[in-house]
């Protein structure tokens, strides 16, 4: 294959690319040299991946192509066989159909499928079939299923209520299990990271109840969180633009989900590693989790039911009552060792 570089990667290219992928899945370095081969002898095949869209507004191929772990264009070019992807592909109309007619043929490649899929007929269409259709037909014959963002896992936005074109995601509307990597944008690592898994270990990554790799969505933001320490301190945002914002204190009382979504973004992050949500100052607002636009509504709005750890009081009045506390524990403190000084005294006599 041909590239910017030259003919394909080189032993270096693979060196580096196993590098970013054991850093991104939290291996141990010491893997890099399997993993390089791994991913290598994976290349040699070229695996075929065949990319569907549907209702969504593409942000997860845009997502994609910020990948840099490897790039996609190392992944399109070199480790896969993309050969269909109607965003970034050059055939269009009755030459796309043709692509796509040609790639599924053989029944040997990877579907990663973007958007939620309309079920009421008419509700969606491409080239005057129904993407319901589509997507039973090109996803059943396919070696797995790989549905990427919030919309492909549940419908995602377009699905919000009150959802007139019965939007589902792509697990339910074909009635076949796939892997879900939900998040609106998905997270181009988490793609890049399951697809080399795969490929280097021959089999899916462990999954929860969800769909989601463990790996990826196997921890809560709260637990996770740079502010975490201002949650539990009682220190919280109470209005954009104020000091505690600038202070960087917890986003809670700002509508934060964090204490109710399971991923990995304050690891993973975004960018190039660059920032996330929670960093920029945005409240997390669930997107990890299905039918969060509507589960979560308001945006902005406090989630009910998580403890907090002086109850619903606000900064200032846990400031009293930790400074009541200390006082407390100091006069404590003086009781206990003017007591101990005295019993010291006591024996001394
Ligand atoms: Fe972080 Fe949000 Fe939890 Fe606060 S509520 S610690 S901002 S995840
Ligand atoms: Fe979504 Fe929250 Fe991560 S909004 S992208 S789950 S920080």
């Amino acid at each position: 294959m041909l590239t910017k570089r030259g003919y394909g990667l080189n032993r270096r290219d693979f060196i580096r690319l196993a590098g970013g992928t054991v850093a991104a899945l939290g291996f141990s370095g010491a893997l890099t040299p399997k993993l390089a081969r791994a991913i290598e002898k994976a290349a040699a095949g070229r695996p075929k991946v065949v990319w569907l869209h549907f209702a969504s507004d593409t942000g997860c191929t845009e997502s994609f192509i910020k990948s840099d772990h490897p790039s996609a264009g190392e992944l399109v070019l070199d480790i896969l066989s993309v050969d269909y992807h109607e965003s970034i592909m050059a055939a269009a109309g009755k030459q796309a159909d043709e692509v796509l007619a040609k790639a599924v043929a053989g029944k040997d490649y990877i579907c990663v499928v973007e958007g939620g899929i309309p079920t009421v007929p008419g509700h969606g269409m491409i080239n005057g079939r129904e993407m319901l259709d589509i997507a039973k037909e090109v996803c059943g014959n396919a070696k797995a299923v790989v549905a990427i963002g919030s919309c492909a896992v549940d419908g995602g936005v377009p699905a919000a209520k009150p959802n007139p074109s019965r939007i589902l995601g792509v697990g339910e509307a074909i009635g076949k299990p796939v892997v879900n990597l939900p998040c609106c944008p998905v997270n181009p690592e988490w793609l890049v990271g399951t697809v080399v898994y795969v490929l280097t270990m021959g089999k899916l990554p462990e999954l929860d109840k969800k769909g989601r790799p463990l790996m990826f969505y196997g921890r809560k933001i709260h637990d996770n969180c740079p502010r975490r320490t201002h949650f539990d301190g009682g220190r919280f945002v109470e209005a954009f633009g104020s000091k505690e914002e600038a202070q960087g204190y917890c986003l809670y009382k700002m509508g934060c989900k964090g204490p109710e979504a399971w991923s990995e973004c304050p690891k993973t992050r975004w960018n190039s590693k660059e920032s996330w949500c929670i960093e920029i100052g945005s409240p997390c607002l669930g997107c990890s989790e299905n039918q969060w636009t509507d589960n979560f509504a308001p945006f902005y709005g406090k989630l009910a039911d998580v403890a907090l750890p002086f109850g619903d009081l606000t900064a200032d009045k846990i400031g009293v009552g930790i400074a009541v506390a200390t006082g407390a524990a100091i006069v404590g403190h003086a009781v206990v060792k003017a007591s101990r000084g005295k019993s010291a005294d006591d024996s001394k006599k």
